[in-house]
């Protein structure tokens, strides 16, 4: 079916992960195209999604709440990777949805050793095979580091405290959530992805220095960051990162020190130049700003 035929059809897409950063711009871009939405949320009365969405309640990973207010008259689902998304892949393909664009990361591509065996990788290679297992009918995403990440220094660059950060001078090409939903909404909307799996990243690699600078520009004004050791990271931070994660983002950063992020100027599926991280950090200038 082309996108021409699921908009002049009654089918709806189901988008879960709705509420989220990829999920809110996928809700807008669908509703834009003229497609009927449904947006899954374990909290409705807290969704906040635009006119227009049908909004159900729902998790991912209980089947008792995975109904038919959820799955009737559905024919194509954005699948957010929640732990227990086995529960709803089972749930869905019962209820006769047949194709499935699926959120992992491209840490499940095992490109780099640090890959093999990192929390992302074994979380987002289970979230795979829970879908690959269940259906043919299978698009997988594969961004690389969310330009969202950076949203964890929000503290520091409002309340003008420095930034203490390890590797300033390893590069990543982060991604911005728009580029990553307007990947799955073409996706959803065509048939010519099915059996694909597919690598989304930034368009440019920047260093951590510079992505802190391209913050203070971004706000105007300049963003204190200091640079500290790994060691130094590991014990100012240990109590709040759990070790597997500590791990892997120390592996990424030491890595990419020596080895930049692989960046990919146009977005795959969409054509488009991926959004620059100037672009991202001028979306997101009200969650750096005291207002
Ligand atoms: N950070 C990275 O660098 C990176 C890189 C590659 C891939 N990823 C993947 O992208 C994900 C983040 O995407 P995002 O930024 O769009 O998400 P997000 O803003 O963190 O939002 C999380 C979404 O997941 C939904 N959700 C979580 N558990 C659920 C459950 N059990 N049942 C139903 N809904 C559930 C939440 O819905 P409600 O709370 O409304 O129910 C919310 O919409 C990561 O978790 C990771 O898997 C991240």
């Amino acid at each position: 079916m082309s996108s021409t035929e699921i908009r002049q059809s009654s089918q709806t897409v189901l988008v879960t992960g709705a509420t989220g950063a990829v999920g809110r711009h996928l809700v807008t871009t669908l509703l834009e195209r003229g497609v009927a939405v449904r947006a899954l949320t374990r909290k409705p009365e807290d969704a906040a999604l635009p006119e227009g969405v049908e909004v159900v309640a729902g998790d991912l990973g209980d089947a008792s709440t995975l109904g038919a207010q959820v799955f009737d008259g559905v024919d194509r689902v954005f699948v957010f990777p929640a732990r227990g998304v086995d529960v709803f892949m089972d749930a869905a393909v019962a209820a006769g949805v047949q194709r499935f664009t699926v959120l992992s990361s491209l840490a499940a591509a095992m490109e780099f050793p640090r890959d093999h065996g990192s929390a992302s990788q074994l979380h987002h290679s289970a979230v795979e095979a829970a879908v690959t297992e269940r259906t043919a009918g299978w698009t997988i995403l594969r961004p690389g580091t969310f330009a969202n990440n950076l949203l964890e220094w929000r503290f520091q660059i409002r309340s003008g405290v420095p930034i203490r950060a390890p590797y300033v001078e390893s590069a990543q090409a982060p991604v911005h959530e728009f580029d990553v939903a307007e990947a799955a909404a073409e996706t959803l909307l065509s048939d010519e992805y099915v059996g694909q799996i597919i690598p989304i990243t930034g368009p440019q690699a920047v260093t951590r220095a510079e992505q802190v600078a391209t913050l203070g520009a971004a706000i105007g004004r300049e963003i204190s960051l200091s640079e500290i050791t790994a060691d130094e990271f590991r014990s100012e931070m240990g109590q709040y990162i759990p070790q597997p994660i500590m791990k892997m983002l120390l592996d990424y950063w030491s890595d990419t020190l020596v080895t930049p992020d692989r960046a990919r100027p146009v977005t795959p599926v969409t054509g488009k130049p991926g959004r620059t991280l100037a672009e991202w950090a001028a979306d997101h200038r009200t969650d750096f700003m005291i207002v």
